[in-house]
């Protein structure tokens, strides 16, 4: 559902994917708008990534299609996709830890000097732009482009790998759990770092687990439940309760919580024993 009257930048009509006689993907409808942040929740194994690895050319969907600008597109390679404008930037993928910050923000797309047999990588030029675009992201630690990327902390890398998808003119920007292994202000660091990239007008598409995170910055929710969307709503039409449970996989959490608390209450204060919480969590199921 668009906000809007322009057309969605990114659209997926009853896209599919199976492996093998497995369907991991059913019938994704699901649509992506300029400086957006496109929340993509759902539990381990409900279909995330795999629904990212067709959005970056990694794999081809079975059947369905797929838009950008109106126009359906086919992605045979990653690089395809990025020459269609979508950035996928992975927590640990991506990076070089020997290479230089310079060398590593232009890797595939050298600058050179010279021409002919004299084409060589300007690394002063490399290193110049990258510590420029991570400044401009707030990292004001890293200085120095020659320095290795081995040595910059997870936060560090992350602005990097984003820095260099905004510099190259990326109009959707994926992210694939960007958060999941940094501290609190490693985590706000690269959230901020994603509001900045939607105020660019770019579509920002976010992987996580994290509700808080997701709640701060995004404007769209899509939840995947066993490979199907089982969710698609904006900022503001669902509770915290509400899309925890989702994120679940659509058990009640949130009942559970408050079984507890009832518990709780009624145990003076105590905490159920694993035996109880069963029981419990066993009388939910069966609701
Ligand atoms: N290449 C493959 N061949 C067969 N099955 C696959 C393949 N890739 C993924 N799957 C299966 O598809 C399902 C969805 O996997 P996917 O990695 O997309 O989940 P996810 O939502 O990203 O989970 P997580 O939150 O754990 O990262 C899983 O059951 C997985 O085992
Ligand atoms: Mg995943």
């Amino acid at each position: 559902m668009t906000q809007n009257s322009t057309q969605p930048l990114l659209k997926l009509t009853n896209v599919c994917k199976t492996f093998g006689t497995t369907d991991v993907l059913t019938d994704i409808n699901l649509e992506v708008n300029p400086g957006e942040v496109l929340c993509l929740l759902g539990d381990n194994g409900a279909g995330k990534s795999t629904l990212i690895k067709i959005l970056s050319g990694f794999h081809e969907p079975t059947s369905g299609v797929m838009e950008i600008d109106g126009t359906p597109v086919n992605f045979k390679s990653p690089r395809d996709a990025s020459e269609h404008g979508i950035a996928t930037v992975h927590q640990f993928g991506g990076t070089f830890p020997l290479m230089t910050i310079g060398r590593s923000f232009f890797v595939g797309a050298e600058p050179t000097r010279g021409w002919g047999p004299f084409k060589r990588l300007d690394n002063r030029f490399a290193g110049e732009v990258a510590v420029r675009e991570m400044q401009s992201l707030g990292i004001t630690r890293v200085t120095e482009g020659s320095r290795l990327v081995g040595g910059l902390s997870g936060g560090e890398r992350q602005a990097l790998a984003i820095g260099r998808a905004v510099y190259f003119g990326a109009n959707v920007l994926i992210l694939d759990e960007p958060t999941a292994a940094l501290g609190v202000k490693e985590a706000a660091h690269v959230l901020r770092i994603v509001m900045q990239a939607r105020q660019k007008g770019v579509a920002v598409i976010l992987v996580t687990h994290n509700v808080t995170h997701a709640m701060t910055v995004g404007d769209h929710f899509a939840v995947l439940i066993h490979g199907a969307l089982a969710a698609d709503f904006r900022k503001g039409e669902r509770t915290r309760e509400e899309i925890t449970d989702l994120m679940a996989g659509g058990e009640a959490m949130a009942e559970l919580e408050a079984e507890l608390e009832a518990y709780q209450a009624a145990h003076h204060g105590h905490v159920p024993d694993p035996v109880e919480l069963e029981r419990l969590a066993q009388s939910k199921s069966n609701d």
